[in-house]
């Protein structure tokens, strides 16, 4: 799908040496998931949540009784954040940088404004915080709660990645996707 024509040159031209990962699925989705950015598989095969993460939110979407092809998933940041790895001298992933969030931010209200899903999902603070133009906001005390914010119907979650590394979210993490499964019936 084409977003903006004059913003993609730019991203075109500015990250002229990254490989940019959009997002995808049903554009006719109730349903907006936005994660932080792609990682390596998903930078390799040029969409979103397709590697550990993405195996994690089709866990994730299983359990609150949704299809991924009902739903459009995409992320804040279009690009894998990398930094070299002083061990092994490959590239490694890095947290989004301010100035990466902020220029690819835009696209992300695009394409919010043109499915104008009824549910945004964030998972995650950097997601949370772009959607809401908060920067003090924090996942961990919005997480699982149903917020309207500028005319949105937001649902963050924590990560599916935090999950994988801190298992001690776990069970919070699943009442939070009971909540949501009790929301969408
Ligand atoms: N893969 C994605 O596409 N987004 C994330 O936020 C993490 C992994």
């Amino acid at each position: 799908m084409c977003f903006m024509q004059k913003e993609e040159k730019y991203y075109v031209n500015k990250y002229a040496n990254n490989k940019l990962v959009f997002g995808e699925g049903n554009t006719n989705a109730k349903i907006f998931i936005i994660g932080e950015a792609p990682g390596g598989d998903e930078e390799e095969q040029g969409r979103p949540f397709v590697g550990k993460a993405g195996k994690n939110l089709d866990e994730f979407l299983k359990i609150a009784g949704v299809n991924r092809s009902d739903v459009y998933i995409t992320n804040t940041v279009k690009l894998r954040p990398t930094k070299i790895s002083p061990k092994t001298g490959k590239p490694v992933n890095r947290p989004p940088s301010k100035e990466e969030i902020d220029d690819f931010t835009p696209l992300l209200r695009q394409e919010l404004f043109t499915i104008k899903p009824s549910l945004v999902v964030t998972l995650g603070n950097i997601p949370l915080k772009a959607v809401t133009s908060d920067s003090k906001i924090t996942i961990g005390s919005v997480h699982g709660k149903l917020l309207q914010v500028k005319g949105i119907r937001l649902f963050p979650l924590y990560h599916p990645a935090a999950v994988i590394y801190n298992q001690s979210l776990r069970q919070t993490y699943m009442e939070d996707l009971e909540a949501i499964k009790d929301y969408l019936q």
